[in-house]
């Protein structure tokens, strides 16, 4: 596996690669690689000759207060499970060559990326959506691979990618990653690293709780009560804030206040011990899937 920091090298590689017509999906990550992220790479190779995996901590996209400084950087490890998944590149640009001195642009996704986490982390989807744009422009993947994990930013890029006519030949193959999760539920995340013994043990009330609220929406209990206990769950299990809970249109991302038949997610972000925690997770597929088979 070729590891590339310079764009020209990363255009004579991809061409080499393409030689032949093969084709090129991408996976963008900001290393600290675990399960979740090699889960995408397996997905990527399942579906094109060759992967180019990416590893860059997008300092734009890190607010003023959050983890930037504090966040892992382990770029040989890395390597050494991307290339034991049969990655053909890893692209692992510096600051510098992906911001160059006088730098000045942004692509803002209105609406999609206003709410939730956007509107917890102001500039957070800009500077996703710039430098995945980015991403595309330097490597021009086939198919680009990212996970539900993140069920925002898939949101997010899916617009960018619709919008700014960068599908071609993307169309449809923006592909999402279902979450891969440790095996008490709690979703993996380059961020538990951050836990101790004590909050590792208590994030697991984040799915927990996420999958009782689900239940009790399913069920017909009113949504607003069911978020109200799955926030007091998270508090009195040691989580410090709930930054949001909601329950959203899985597409527009919308918020609902009762399930409509229409796909829906529950969206949590939460912190313990300073570490602020995301998952989401599908909501209202028992109800449509009775109403399917002509049982609801
Ligand atoms: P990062 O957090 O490193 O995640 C890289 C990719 O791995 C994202 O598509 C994310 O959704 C996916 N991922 C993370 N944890 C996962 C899990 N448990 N299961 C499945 N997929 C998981 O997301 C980013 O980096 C950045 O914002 C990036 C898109 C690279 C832009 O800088």
């Amino acid at each position: 596996m070729q590891i590339i920091s310079q764009l020209d090298m990363l255009r004579t590689t991809v061409s080499d690669l393409r030689k032949g017509g093969e084709t090129i999906a991408i996976v963008p990550t900001m290393g600290a690689l675990h399960d979740g992220h090699l889960t995408l790479v397996r997905a990527a190779k399942a579906r094109a000759d060759h992967v180019i995996a990416t590893i860059f901590v997008n300092p734009a996209q890190f607010g003023p207060n959050e983890d930037l400084d504090a966040y892992p950087r382990q770029l040989a490890e890395d390597a050494a499970m991307l290339a034991a998944e049969g990655t053909a590149a890893l692209w692992a640009p510096s600051v510098e060559a992906m911001y160059p001195d006088g730098f000045a642009s942004s692509i803002h996704v209105a609406h999609i990326g206003d709410g939730l986490c956007g509107a917890d982390r102001p500039g957070h989807f800009d500077a996703v959506a710039t430098v995945v744009c980015k991403l595309f422009n330097q490597v021009r993947p086939d198919l680009a691979f990212f996970g539900e994990k993140d069920w925002q930013q898939l949101a997010v890029i899916r617009q960018m990618a619709r919008d700014l006519d960068l599908t071609l030949p993307l169309a449809d193959t923006i592909i999402g990653v279902p979450t891969v999760r440790e095996a008490d539920g709690l979703a993996m995340s380059s961020r538990n690293r951050y836990l101790t013994a004590k909050g590792r043990a208590a994030a697991v009330t984040l799915p927990n709780a996420m999958k009782a609220a689900i239940a009790k929406i399913e069920a017909g209990h009113p949504v607003k009560e069911a978020l109200s206990a799955l926030k007091a769950a998270l508090i009195s299990a040691g989580f410090q804030s709930v930054d949001y809970a909601s329950l959203a249109d899985a597409k527009s991302l919308d918020p609902l206040d009762a399930l409509t038949g229409r796909p829906a997610r529950l969206l949590v972000a939460a912190r313990i011990g300073g570490t602020r925690l995301i998952d989401n997770m599908a909501a209202g597929k028992a109800q449509s899937e009775r109403a399917q088979s002509g049982r609801a």
